[in-house]
């Protein structure tokens, strides 16, 4: 018997770096593990990049490369444009492919300001097409049954959030001043970057941020200005530059349903390569998640008779777990390339039935307002209130 063919939805990838991969990744893989009523095909990659747009072609089976993202967005065979750029050039990319009438994907933070992001949201309201910004840590699938849990009552009334998010890369004073420490081109530091994820998790999870306290901080002021920016392999020259953007942040958050928190993310922690963790705390329980042992999600529980009470790890890989049925038997492990697999499942699924994606570009310009009033807060030294940013 011939399997149906799906209607297929041509995808352009614009960016060729680190999530270039995760993203080409996720879409050749996402139709293999879930049923998807639609075929994404890796039309185009828009690669500026010609050495490493030949490499992720060849690996992924992009159909085409071409370096210059205007012409791109702008092909009338294309259907959803996926931006996979550093943070300054998303606002510049979404608007013209929503201009053009492309679904958007965009990698977070979804924009370098809030200005910038609320542009984004505006341009997508208008067009009336879809939009998703990557926050992938919401698909982990221990992160998404910890919103299982709090939204079945497991928890009680929600207290209590608590996140830190650390790295270590810029320990090394002589890392160069890539791209991601550039005010213009990152907008933050290890605010935008790793708090952004804290925070649209914090959102997801708690609710609404009304006001932040913060402390922002860069412990080192001068860098190497490489010689040709590749990320973390880029070699330093003979001349520095000024480090424009936080090393760390620490934030306090208060949530508009009455829940209170802290956020911190730093690249300044020594020996942490990438621990992203939260608690939540309520009246009935607690949960604890930490992505680097991103397969379980610590619960405890006041409602277990009392001699049995302490924390118990769940394994959420069974197939009641989120995403976990379209994946392997139970008790095996996923990893951080499913994330944005299971992310663009629930995208595609959207997208089929007309219906929004979570996080749209609406929901992540929310997410925006509170990183710009942890970075005024930080400025002012004082309390914000984020709907006043
Ligand atoms: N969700 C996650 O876990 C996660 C992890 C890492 C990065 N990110 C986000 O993904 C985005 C890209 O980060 P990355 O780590 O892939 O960066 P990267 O430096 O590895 O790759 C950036 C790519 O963009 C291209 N590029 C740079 N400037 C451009 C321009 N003006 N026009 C067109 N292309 C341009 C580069 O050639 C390169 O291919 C950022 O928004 C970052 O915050 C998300």
């Amino acid at each position: 018997m011939r399997a149906m063919k799906k209607p297929e939805v041509n995808i352009a990838l614009i960016g060729s770096g680190f999530m270039g991969r995760a993203h080409s990744n996720a879409l050749r893989q996402v139709s293999a593990f879930f049923n998807l009523p639609v075929r994404p095909v890796l039309k185009i990659l828009g690669a500026r990049n010609p050495d490493s747009g030949a490499v992720l072609a060849d690996q992924f089976g992009w159909e085409e490369v071409l370096p210059d993202w205007r012409s791109v967005v702008e092909r009338s065979d294309i259907d959803i444009v996926d931006i996979v750029t550093p943070v300054n050039t998303h606002a510049e990319i979404a608007t013209a492919a929503l201009e053009a009438g492309k679904a958007v994907i965009c990698e977070k933070p979804l924009a370098g300001s809030l200005a910038e992001a609320a542009q984004m949201a505006k341009a997508a309201h208008d067009s009336g097409l879809m939009t998703l910004c990557t926050y992938n840590t919401r698909a982990a699938p221990a992160a998404a049954y910890a919103k299982e849990l709090i939204l079945s009552g497991a928890l009680g009334r929600i207290n209590q959030w608590r996140s830190a998010f650390q790295q270590s890369w810029l320990v090394n004073p002589d890392f160069p001043l890539t791209w991601r420490l550039r005010k213009d081109s990152a907008g933050s530091g290890a605010l935008g970057d790793l708090g952004s994820h804290s925070i649209d998790l914090a959102r997801f999870l708690v609710g609404e941020v009304k006001a932040v306290s913060a402390m922002l901080h860069t412990f080192t002021q001068e860098r190497w200005i490489p010689i040709k920016d590749i990320g973390r392999a880029s070699v330093p020259s003979d001349q520095k530059g000024q480090v424009e953007v936080d090393d760390s942040a620490w934030c306090l958050l208060e949530f508009e349903n009455g829940a209170r928190g802290t956020m911190e993310a730093t690249r300044m922690a020594s020996g942490r390569l990438s621990a992203n963790r939260f608690e939540v705390y309520g009246s009935l329980g607690g949960l604890s998640y930490d992505f680097t042992r991103m397969n379980e999600l610590e619960f405890f529980s006041f409602q277990d008779p009392l001699p049995q009470q302490g924390w118990v790890t769940i394994h959420a890989t069974l197939s009641d777990h989120p995403y976990a049925r379209n994946w392997w038997p139970a008790g095996h492990s996923l990893g951080y390339e499913h994330t944005f697999t299971n992310l663009l499942a629930d995208f595609f699924h959207a997208y089929a039935e007309g219906k929004k994606a979570a996080p749209d570009f609406q929901d992540a310009s929310r997410t925006q307002a509170v990183l710009e009033a942890i970075e005024r807060s930080g400025a002012a030294r004082s309390w914000v209130d984020v709907e006043q940013v």
